[in-house]
């Protein structure tokens, strides 16, 4: 593994070089404590940048900011149409600073530029001119009504479709800036005002989004951004009175504080969470296909992806050879610096999930568990895991069951469909699975059968803007993408009138 510093472009080290504040009703401003935090080059170990440290006192603020532009600021008089340009014009945007968010992205999650490029970036792009083309469309319907049963009474009623409100979004740190345009597109389309909360690991892109979005015209206090810690800025912002919904994405544990946390005035909450996503080979599938997508789906971001293919369910007859194909995959990974133009996998975010994933192969082979490749960290002053492929496992492992969210995949054999429908489904979550097989029929029954918000066929880690993504049982509620994540940013009013 080669461990170069890269030179970084110009505009990126200059961006660096600010003291960064919060973005609040359209100023940048220090924190109310003054206080700041580190934050880390996760291929170095190094410190890049202090960011202030948000609290409940900045979330207070923030809010009151977002409710104002909400209630009365011109962002409730614009058009539809002017909401749907601003929004168009953000992307714009984006796509105009594409290398230096990438560039930005990969120095702050350590994930590969060349993967934050084509995936991160783009993605974000797409997702917000999607949501801008909804702006003029969110529309309700008319409603033929039966009462009151006198002839001479008649009714007209229709429903609208208006914006929940003020919303908090709380976002982590595997693809910040992506997690930053899923959130924001579907708010800012539907008309509600936002307080975003990035990831502490991860804040660099959502506060070069805020410079952006400020450029762009969006008018003050639309979308307020508080960097902070989980416990002192994100606590408060899913429990505030004033917030009528939270969002958010990130573990299955904080999930269900955030659903205690929105008791108090029983806002409205989305939630994607974890997952432990199964992906079944079948003996009739394309092998070379299936063995480069079975790799891809857990070595993509370097399976810190909620929906990565962590469980690999394989038909007996082709285990071995899967496993090998597999295997060799992830031998031949350039594992470096997300910044060398040739690094196809970057370090883990942080520390802690250094400590987290190594702590989970010490489990798995505590358990009985073992590697056919990989297994171990890689030793540097950053956080780089080797790409694992885990045999050996049972079905009750902890490496089977709970979310490593790192390069670790376990396989195991199965003989039958029918005997290995319950394994598949053998989860608390239920975010995605991928199915291999030539076989239509199988294909489609099998994903009928599967308890996942995203089944995947021939195909893996497929994300459109347009396709709603979100989870089953402990891996959320409700959806992100599509319309669907539309319908959850408004409230639906009836009108009835009598003529
Ligand atoms: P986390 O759930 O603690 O962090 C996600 C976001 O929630 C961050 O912005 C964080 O500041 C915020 N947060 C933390 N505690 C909070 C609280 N009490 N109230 C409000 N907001 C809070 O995730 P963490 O600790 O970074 O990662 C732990 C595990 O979570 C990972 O190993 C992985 O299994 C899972 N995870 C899942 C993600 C997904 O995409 N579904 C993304 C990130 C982590
Ligand atoms: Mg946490």
């Amino acid at each position: 593994m080669q461990e170069t510093e890269v030179q970084l472009k110009t505009q990126t080290s200059k961006f660096l070089s600010q003291p960064f504040k919060l973005l609040i009703g359209g100023k940048w401003v220090e924190s109310a404590s003054g206080q700041t935090f580190p934050v880390f080059n996760p291929a170095t170990g190094h410190t890049i940048a202090h960011v202030a440290s948000g609290d409940s006192e900045d979330i207070n603020r923030a809010v009151k900011a977002a409710r104002s532009a909400f209630d009365s600021g011109p962002w409730s008089k614009l058009t539809v149409s002017e909401r749907g340009r601003l929004i168009w014009k953000l992307a714009d945007l984006l796509e105009t600073h594409l290398e230096e968010l990438a560039e930005l992205e990969s120095l702050d999650n350590g994930k590969p530029i060349s993967v934050a490029r084509v995936a991160d970036v783009p993605l974000a792009v797409d997702l917000l001119r999607y949501m801008a083309g909804w702006a003029t469309k969110i529309e309700g319907n008319t409603i033929p009504l039966s009462v009151p049963y006198t002839p001479d009474t008649q009714y007209f009623a229709y429903t609208v479709r208006e914006p929940v409100g003020v919303v908090g979004q709380i976002i982590p740190w595997n693809f910040p800036l992506l997690m930053a345009a899923w959130k924001l597109g579907p708010a800012l389309a539907t008309g509600c005002t936002v307080v975003l909360k990035p990831a502490e690991q991860t804040p660099l892109s959502s506060l070069r989004l805020g410079e952006l979005l400020c450029e762009a015209g969006f008018p003050d206090g639309v979308v307020n951004i508080v960097t902070g810690y989980g416990e002192t800025a994100g606590a408060p912002l899913a429990a505030h009175p004033d917030v009528d919904k939270v969002a958010f994405t990130g573990s299955t544990e904080v999930g269900k504080l955030i659903v205690k946390a929105a008791a108090g005035n029983l806002k409205k909450v989305t939630l994607e969470l974890g997952g432990k996503s199964p992906n079944i080979v079948f003996k009739d599938a394309d092998l070379e296909t299936a063995i480069a997508g079975a790799a891809n789906s857990i070595f993509f971001n370097h399976g810190q992806c909620c929906a990565a293919g962590s469980r690999l369910y394989v038909e007996q007859a082709i285990f071995d050879q899967v496993v090998e194909g597999v295997a060799q995959k992830a031998k031949n990974i350039k594992v470096g610096p997300g910044l060398n133009p040739d690094t196809e996998m970057g370090p883990l975010v942080s520390d802690e999930q250094l400590d987290r994933v190594c702590g989970y192969l010490q489990s798995g082979f505590s358990e009985g568990a073992k590697a056919a490749v990989g297994g171990q960290r890689i030793e540097s002053q950053g956080y780089f895991v080797e790409p694992t492929v885990l045999v050996n496992t049972k079905q009750t492992m902890k490496v089977v069951q709970e979310e490593i969210f790192g390069p670790v995949v376990t396989a195991m054999p199965f003989q039958q469909v029918d005997e290995l429908i319950p394994f598949a489904n053998d989860s608390v979550y239920g975010l995605a699975a991928g199915i291999w097989t030539n076989n239509l029929s199988k294909a489609h029954s099998l994903a009928s059968k599967l308890r996942a918000g995203t089944v995947w066929i021939n195909c893996y880690n497929v994300f459109d803007a347009a396709l709603p993504f979100g989870g089953y049982k402990q891996s959320g509620w409700g959806r992100e993408m599509g319309h669907d994540a539309l319908e959850l940013y408004t409230e639906v009013k009836a009108v009835c009138i009598q003529l």
